[in-house]
């Protein structure tokens, strides 16, 4: 039995699930991880390796081996290792970005990395976010939130994002290359990104971060009063 229940949160590139998912868990005392992070790391040492990204039986054994931690600084921020070097900025390089469906659609990929992601969240108060939490990874989660919001609006957030690191990039090369994100992520064969059928859907287009974290929140303190 979970002491804490756990939170899933789903959606499209841009969508704001990142910064929605670490003020959630930080209003709640939960541990927030970031699922997406994880395909990074092992698509950005897929890259350094040379590996042909249609190999998925080298891709299978690459995401075997490598080893991916996770770690959440006292201010809520996460530091992501690979193989114990701290790969936190560069697995947000538009080099990763482009790449990363292609990786996570492999069937032998997801399955490392759905095997690890259940095995972070058995004790329960994680709020995890990605693409299939809460149909594959959590599927008993308590409350499931599938945030979305209009294509040009998320284009433009990370596009934002990116520019306040100092990474210049073009709106509509971002945009660009969000459509062809969601175009593989919601047709690949394996858990595609879809909403579960018991999330909660967010259109994020016209809420501000502080109104879209307050209505999960209420949601997990209201279903709290049920139990
Ligand atoms: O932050 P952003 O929305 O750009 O994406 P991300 O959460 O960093 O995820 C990057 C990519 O990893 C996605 O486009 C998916 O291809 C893949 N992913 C996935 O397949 N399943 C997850 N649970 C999380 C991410």
């Amino acid at each position: 039995m979970h002491c804490k229940p756990n939170i899933a949160i789903d959606g499209p590139a841009g969508a704001g699930k990142s910064t929605v998912a670490k003020l959630v868990a930080k209003n709640l005392g939960y541990l927030y991880i970031d699922t997406g992070a994880m395909y990074r790391a092992v698509t950005l040492k897929a890259l350094r390796d040379g590996v042909d990204l249609n190999d998925h039986e080298k891709l299978g054994r690459l995401a075997s081996a490598v080893l991916i931690r996770l770690k959440v600084g006292s201010n809520g921020n996460l530091t992501v290792l690979l193989d114990g070097e701290d790969v936190t900025e560069e697995i947000r390089l538009p080099a990763v970005s482009n790449s990363v469906s292609l990786v996570a659609k492999v069937p032998v990929v997801r399955r490392k990395m759905l095997e690890l992601q259940k095995d972070m969240a058995r004790l329960g108060g994680v709020v995890m976010e990605g693409r299939d939490i809460g149909k594959a990874v959590l599927p008993d989660a308590q409350v499931k939130i599938y945030l979305t919001a209009a294509t040009g609006e998320r284009a433009r957030r990370r596009w934002k994002e990116l520019s306040d690191k100092g990474i210049r990039v073009d709106q509509r090369q971002i945009e660009e290359e969000i459509c062809n994100r969601d175009f593989i992520d919601t047709s690949r064969e394996m858990d595609p990104l879809a909403p579960a059928a018991d999330a909660v859907i967010i259109d994020s287009t016209s809420y501000t971060i502080e109104g879209v974290v307050d209505l999960i929140v209420a949601r997990v303190t209201g279903e709290r009063q049920k139990l």
